[in-house]
């Protein structure tokens, strides 16, 4: 867990420190904003990295300066054997942090391995606390295993984030209810901007729900609701209601507005680079790795997609050749 590796900028300056890995295109949920009721057809096992792959980039972008690796997927934990992978990864000298995005469904017996791994911090997605309103968004009868994983992370210990993305007429009832959970419980709740990457474009002709609204509408129920300082990097404008334990987090993933600090790339399930969360993807890993190629032609192939980023995700949105419309399973959010 030694950091020797030195940094690498991208062309507008920002460090390049943070991988999220997408294990799998695979879920056990359907939530409305990530995919159609039916599912999107999933890859075949072949054109998913292996771990070993993804072991062998992991360990190339660490040379790179990568400290960080977020597990994201679809739902990482589909994916078999996905603990004695992470224990490989956090062998890999310069990864400093691992850290996981999950839905909560399975998670729960993995507890103790993630905690034996060294990892920290979970974030949990879950949009609502009422079990009818939880199914109408992700089509699935799994409230009660999410919320007993989301208390069972607490009690071991982890710092945990609940991502709740806010999508007028499903859970805005939800929005008081999920940030009072920062009254007695050390978490921090997130409000995140619905973005159209749900495999079929965008629900509604303009965002409802903004960062500036969901602000709003906190401060009906929480006048004294205060700013807090942002860590640099983050995604979340950060507040805390005085006296309660935890803090709230709204992102602004749809207006785009932290971008200037970026410092993440992404590798999606079928090995894609994506050096923006919007652009429709600048390189095929898989492929080279699969024709043989060298750590040190991989190492200069890296770092000439870094020296190419967008500076933010409305140029790596115009950039591409197909509108925003992809399900995030696909991506890794
Ligand atoms: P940490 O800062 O490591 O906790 O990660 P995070 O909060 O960014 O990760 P998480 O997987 O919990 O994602 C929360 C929300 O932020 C999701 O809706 C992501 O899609 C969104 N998000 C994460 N990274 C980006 C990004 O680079 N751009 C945009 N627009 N949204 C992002
Ligand atoms: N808009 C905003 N956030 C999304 N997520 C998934 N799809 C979307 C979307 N269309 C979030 C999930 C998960 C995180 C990785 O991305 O809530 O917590
Ligand atoms: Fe599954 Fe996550 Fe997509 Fe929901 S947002 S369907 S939990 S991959």
């Amino acid at each position: 867990m030694s950091t020797t590796h030195p940094l690498i900028y991208d062309n507008h300056g920002r460090p390049i420190q943070y991988l999220r890995l997408a294990v799998t295109d695979r879920c056990n949920l359907r939530c409305f904003y990530c995919m159609p009721e039916e599912g999107i057809p999933y890859l075949p096992k072949k054109q998913l990295l292996s771990y070993e792959e993804m072991l062998r980039i992991s360990t190339v972008l660490a040379g790179l300066g990568v400290r960080k690796v977020r597990i994201t997927g679809g739902e990482p934990f589909v994916r078999h054997d996905l603990t004695k992978f992470l224990y490989q990864l956090s062998d890999i000298e310069g990864i400093e942090e691992i850290a996981i995005t999950t839905n909560g469904v399975l998670t729960q017996k993995y507890i103790p391995d993630l905690k034996k791994i060294g990892i920290k911090t979970i974030n949990l997605s879950l949009d609502s606390l009422d079990r009818q309103r939880f199914y109408d968004i992700t089509r699935r009868d799994e409230f009660t295993k999410v919320e007993a994983c989301l208390y069972e992370l607490l009690e071991a210990g982890f710092e945990v984030k609940v991502n709740a993305v806010v999508m007028e007429g499903r859970n805005i009832e939800d929005l008081i209810p999920l940030a009072r959970l920062t009254e007695k419980y050390p978490v921090s709740v997130r409000f995140i901007e619905e973005m159209p990457f749900n495999g079929e474009g965008s629900h509604y002709p303009i965002l409802h729900w903004t960062y500036r609204r969901i602000l709003d509408h906190l401060k009906t129920e929480f006048p004294d609701i205060q700013k807090q300082i942002d860590p640099l990097n983050s995604t979340a404008y950060h507040y805390q209601i005085p006296g309660f334990e935890g803090n709230i987090g709204i992102i602004a993933a749809f207006s785009r507005t932290f971008c200037g600090t970026c410092n993440r790339i992404r590798m999606t399930a079928q090995g894609t680079l994506k050096t923006c969360l919007y652009d429709d993807g600048v390189m095929d890993v898989r492929d080279l790795l699969r024709k043989g190629i060298s750590d040190e032609e991989l190492t200069l192939k890296f770092i000439q997609a870094f020296r190419n980023r967008p500076k933010d995700g409305y140029e790596a949105e115009q950039l591409r050749s197909t509108s925003v419309h992809e399900s995030m399973t696909t991506i890794g959010g």
